[in-house]
């Protein structure tokens, strides 16, 4: 482990000028009191103070390989030294040998990538080249999804980080979700919403399907819940989008690479879709980096057509000589079969905390990817906390982390769900390590209940 140098009156300063000067995302500003990071190795980072914190969130469940993965710096550091940028219409190695990895990692016949600075482009690339593909203009999106904060983006999104942004991009229709422990529609199971295809030959039938270009979808829900789907629906959705000629995308931007306990979490359900949105785990957020793949049918079908976008960091040499080593480094450690083989292990151990803590009410999810949803009452299923509660109305979550964190456990909860989702490379003892801090923690959340 690195060493841990302390000192505190530069970490007053750092959160000082973080409060002063910096805008943070989605947050009240005054209210905003970040933990100044000085340093980070593997699965933990530590404060100016010395303290150090186990990260059960991989930050923004990006940070797959964790901090400092030496590999990960030598790619970086190597290719600085050869050349910093270039611009995308010229050839250069790591773009071109992580857009051929990419075809190989990736399920099925994805064959061509667009590169982007982060999840979003990504996803309005995809959208926008659907749309040019079928002629068509509606794009179908869910109730509880994120798709990033950009102008389409934020209005594919379900969740009320779309608010302020509306009315946004035109011609985004919503569905809901099969979120089976609150069926949207009340219904039992198996329910039509959560089964998949009959919602969406409904909204179809009322919308026109020859209007639908696409249907996008997370296919794990992540920040809204940490969501998968019950068996068949992916697969139905899938059928659907076929018989109408609408191109199905699928964001992985959380939950690819590795995260579910396979390469892509398509590939639970055997699932391809037309296009496939990357980013974060891609490379672990070590420069900014996202994804578009797109299959060969629309790789064909570009051939002989003027693709519409661009950006001048598409595919920049030090975002992409990591995604090539971050590759690397899954082949050669065993990166997802880690996922899985832990992800197991965490599995059991979420579901036996449910047993002595009255507060989680369900536990869900693959891989090292698990939301606790948190209730007052299980037999009401009332949420902990109000759906978008902020301020004083999320107090028993705050309670909570706060409790983690002074402990050493750093947790992202959003809303009512602790999301679950370390660094892929964690170890059974880190993974104990933090499932006895929030053994404790959770003890704070019980009081509410
Ligand atoms: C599923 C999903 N899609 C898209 C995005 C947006 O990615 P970015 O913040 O890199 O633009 C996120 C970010 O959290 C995400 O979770």
């Amino acid at each position: 482990m690195a060493t841990v140098e302390t000192n505190s009156e530069l970490g007053q300063q750092v959160v000082a000028d973080a409060k002063e000067y910096v805008l943070h995302s989605w947050s009240v500003q005054d209210a905003v009191n970040p933990v100044a990071v000085a340093g980070g190795e593997g699965r933990y980072f530590w404060d100016y103070d010395g303290k150090r914190y186990l990260d059960f969130a991989s930050q923004l469940i990006n940070l797959s390989l964790g901090h400092q993965h030496p590999k990960l710096v030598a790619a970086i550091q190597e290719q600085a030294a050869k050349v910093c940028t270039i611009g995308p219409p010229m050839a250069t190695e790591p773009r071109s040998t992580l857009a051929r990895l990419l075809a190989d990692v990736t399920p099925g016949d994805l064959a061509m990538s667009f590169f982007t600075n982060g999840g979003a482009e990504a996803n309005e690339n995809a959208i926008k080249l659907a749309r040019w593909y079928t002629g068509r203009h509606k794009v179908i999106a869910r109730y509880r999804s994120y798709h990033g904060a950009t102008a389409g983006a934020i209005t594919l999104t379900g969740d009320p980080r779309r608010w302020p942004a509306e009315p946004g991009m035109p011609g985004v229709v919503r569905m809901f979700d099969p979120y089976t422990y609150r069926c949207p529609a009340g219904h039992p199971d198996p329910c039509p919403v959560c089964t998949g295809a009959p919602h969406l030959e409904e909204i179809l039938q009322y919308e026109g399907a020859d209007t639908v270009a696409a249907v996008i979808l997370e296919t794990v829900t992540g920040t809204n819940g940490v969501i998968p789907p019950p068996d068949g629906h992916l697969q139905s959705i899938r059928e659907v989008c076929d018989r109408h000629g609408i191109v199905l995308i699928l964001d992985e931007v959380m939950a690819g690479f590795g995260r579910t306990g396979k390469w892509f979490a398509c590939e639970n359900w055997d699932v391809v879709p037309d296009i496939l949105t990357v980013a974060k785990g891609i490379n672990s957020g070590y420069v900014p980096l996202g994804a578009m793949v797109v299959n060969e049918k629309l790789r064909d079908w570009l051939r002989d057509k003027p693709f519409a976008g661009g950006l001048t960091y598409s595919g920049h040499p030090l975002a992409c000589a990591s995604g090539v080593a971050s590759i690397g480094i899954f082949r050669e450690e065993g990166i997802v079969e880690n996922a899985a083989e832990q992800g197991r292990y965490l599995a059991d151990a979420l579901r036996a905390l449910q047993e002595s803590h009255p507060s989680i009410g369900d536990v869900r999810g693959l891989g090292l990817f698990w939301g606790l949803e948190l209730v007052r009452s299980r037999e009401t299923r009332e949420p902990l906390v109000p759906f978008n509660a902020a301020g004083a109305d999320a107090k028993p979550v705050a309670h909570l982390t706060k409790a983690a964190l002074d402990a050493g456990l750093y947790l992202f909860v959003h809303w009512n769900v602790i999301m679950i989702a370390p660094p892929l490379n964690i170890t059974r003892e880190e993974l104990d390590e933090g499932l006895a801090i929030l053994d404790d923690a959770l003890a704070v959340a019980d009081e509410y209940t």
